[in-house]
């Protein structure tokens, strides 16, 4: 029987999938058809099982599956990928999308804190990958990792983000070499400003939050933020229409990359620390 939709059948996890990008790529999934796994940490798991619920419920052709998992956790992962393969039996598409950031300069970024944000948003999708493959290379499927416009261009006091999310995206590109062998695609998707829980929190921190939301919208040529279903959208085609596409980063952001545009700010203040000298340290450190 011809099928309209874009999906059907196929197995898929996403994680970080109870709140903005991820939760728009979940639903995009099951209304195409797809059986989605889906996870976030414990401290999210009602608002996972109300989703999953909804979803049953909504009468959608695919099928939604709530699992706890924290991504930092590499025994949670595997349970995740487990219990995938426990329940459908196969895998097709994992869309690595659990992640976060912070804005925050040199001088006030720990150790810790870059440690943390790189396994957050690098060596989860390192983890994710690793175990997922031996499936993937089975039914010769697709990752999706989650990237960030900010590992393309660079955006201030966002230089530990950007590190992480170009890992990703030079993750994604060696990945996608090694994989070939099996057939298994492997690519990308950068999104720009996208309004998001995450976003919302991000601009609230700032001193006028209107003020910084319109100066976001700004930002790209088509003068506002990209919705999350818009970057469900181009997950999709990737996973299930860009078939020779494999090592691609996947723009999507409203054109806030093209173009000529005020990049100074000027001279910076110098700052002068107690105990310190103006580079901000002091010779007991
Ligand atoms: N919003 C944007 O403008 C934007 C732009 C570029 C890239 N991104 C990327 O898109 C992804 C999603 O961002 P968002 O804006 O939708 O954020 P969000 O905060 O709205 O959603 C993040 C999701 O990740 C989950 N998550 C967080 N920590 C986790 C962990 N340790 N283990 C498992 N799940 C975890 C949360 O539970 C949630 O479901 C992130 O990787 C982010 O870096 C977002």
């Amino acid at each position: 029987m011809a099928t309209s939709l874009r999906y059907p059948g196929k197995v898929v996890i996403v994680t970080g999938g109870t709140s903005g990008i991820g939760l728009a790529i979940v639903r995009e999934f099951v209304h195409e058809g797809s059986k989605v796994v889906f996870c976030s940490p414990e401290s999210d798991a009602e608002k996972g099982q109300e989703i999953q619920r909804e979803l049953q419920a909504s009468g959608c052709p695919g099928d939604a599956c709530y699992q706890v998992c924290d991504v930092r956790n590499e025994s949670e992962i595997k349970k995740l990928i487990c219990v995938t393969i426990e329940r459908y039996g196969c895998l097709d598409c994992l869309v690595n999308n659990a992640g976060s950031s912070w804005g925050k300069t040199i001088d006030d970024t720990t150790a810790q804190d870059f440690r943390d944000l790189m396994e957050l948003n690098a060596m989860s999708c390192f983890l994710a990958s690793k175990y997922a493959l031996p499936y993937l290379r089975g039914t010769k499927g697709n990752i999706i990792n989650v990237a960030s416009l900010v590992s393309v261009i660079g955006k201030r006091k966002r230089f530990p983000y950007a590190a992480t999310k170009g890992a990703v995206t030079a993750m994604t590109k060696a990945l996608a070499i090694d994989e070939s062998h099996y057939r298994v695609r492997v690519n990308s998707i950068s999104p720009g400003h996208i309004w998001t829980p995450l976003g919302e929190k991000l601009v609230n921190q700032s001193p006028n939050p209107e003020a910084t939301k319109q100066e976001i919208r700004d930002n790209q040529l088509l003068g506002r933020y990209g919705t999350p279903e818009e970057v469900a959208s181009a997950a999709l085609y990737l996973a299930a229409d860009g078939t020779f596409c494999t090592g691609l980063n996947l723009v999507v952001s409203g054109g806030a990359e093209v173009g000529f545009g005020k990049k100074s700010e000027g001279e910076p203040k110098p700052k002068q620390r107690a105990g310190g000298n103006s580079k901000g340290f002091s010779s007991k450190q």
